[in-house]
């Protein structure tokens, strides 16, 4: 980035042998993403702009931008401190950008560190939405900050799919084990301002506020809790699987300790359904040993069995 502009590197030899690779099929690099995340499936949406070759003649219609990795919190799980600090404070590629990039950019999702902290995400913001009033932005944030009216300046220029707020427990001491050097009470007070503004929001400007939580050792017991309290404050919950570190996924518990685990949430999600206490389910099925899931089986098949029966009357 501080040697090509974008265009040079979106037009580049990487680029061209990357897109051939996936046109391929032979997506070597990727293969273990997609499987753990499907996250090539995550931007359908979008398919209706993208053409599919391994040169392209128009620029990116999607980002994820990491304007810095810095960050005020320290997480136990996050590789993302790992990364040098200092971002894109050249002007060239604010200006290169400006003028080439971000007028066509259909979606933009800001990544981090810890985007809200950061002058240059403001000034990110403040140049896209000028170029390009349309960008749907999607932004993931700590809420390790007061809100105030600088966001909600910004915040009204912006076009949302969505605003995601990470809340990995709602247990004071599991949060500062997890969410290192971070204070519970300030990250749900910002919350709660958060959600204050979606809805004093004009109804053609919706915005969505979900809640990550990164399923690890320290809280998986917690799941139903948490997704129990999102739907009190009427914000989307989005259970994240940890599998990277090692160390903190629950995958690296011996078979008995999952299935443990897996037995739990089933049982909740058997009280109250919920979507996404089913697809954890699901995903932490997969990862059983064989011999333990032929047995699950049967208690599954008549768990859905019920459920059906349920929706057909
Ligand atoms: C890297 S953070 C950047 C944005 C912001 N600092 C935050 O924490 O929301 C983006 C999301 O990744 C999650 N995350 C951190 N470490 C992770 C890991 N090892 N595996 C999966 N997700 C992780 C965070 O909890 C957060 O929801
Ligand atoms: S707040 Fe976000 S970027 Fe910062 S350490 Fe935690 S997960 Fe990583």
């Amino acid at each position: 980035m501080k040697e090509k502009s974008l265009t040079e590197i979106w037009h580049g030899p990487e680029m061209e042998s990357f897109r051939r690779e996936h046109l391929a099929g032979l997506q070597s690099q990727c293969s273990r993403s997609q499987k753990d995340h499907a996250c090539h499936l995550h931007h359908g949406h979008l398919e209706q702009y993208a053409k599919f070759d391994t040169s392209l003649q128009y620029p990116p219609i999607r980002l994820d931008f990491m304007v810095d990795s810095f960050c005020n919190l320290k997480c136990v799980m996050c590789t993302n401190v790992l990364e040098d600090n200092g971002g894109y404070d050249h002007d060239e590629f604010w200006d290169h950008c400006a003028q080439h990039i971000f007028p066509h950019v259909k979606e933009l999702e800001i990544i981090g560190g810890e985007p809200f902290i950061l002058d240059n995400t403001f000034r990110l913001i403040d140049l896209v939405t000028k170029h390009n009033p349309d960008c749907l932005w999607r932004v993931t944030t700590n809420a390790h900050y007061q809100f105030n009216e600088r966001f909600k300046k910004a915040a009204d220029k912006m076009k949302f799919e969505s605003l995601a707020v990470s809340v990995d427990s709602l247990k004071q001491d599991t949060f500062s084990q997890i969410r290192a050097g971070a204070r519970l009470d300030l990250v749900l007070k910002t919350l709660d301002d958060w959600v204050d503004y979606s809805q004093s929001r004009p109804a053609d400007k919706p915005l969505k506020i979900v809640v990550n939580f990164v399923i690890q050792k320290d809280n998986a017991y917690e799941l139903p809790s948490f997704i129990d309290f999102c739907l009190k404050k009427s914000v989307v919950p989005y259970p994240i699987l940890l599998r990277d570190p090692d160390d903190y996924s629950i995958f690296d518990w011996p078979s008995d300790r999952l299935l443990d685990l897996f037995d739990y949430l089933l049982e909740h999600h058997k009280a109250e359904p919920h979507p996404s206490l089913a697809l954890i389910c699901h995903k932490i099925f997969k990862e059983l040993p064989k011999a333990t899931q032929v047995i699950r089986v049967e208690k599954l098949t008549r768990l859905l069995a019920k459920e059906s029966q349920a929706q057909s009357t």
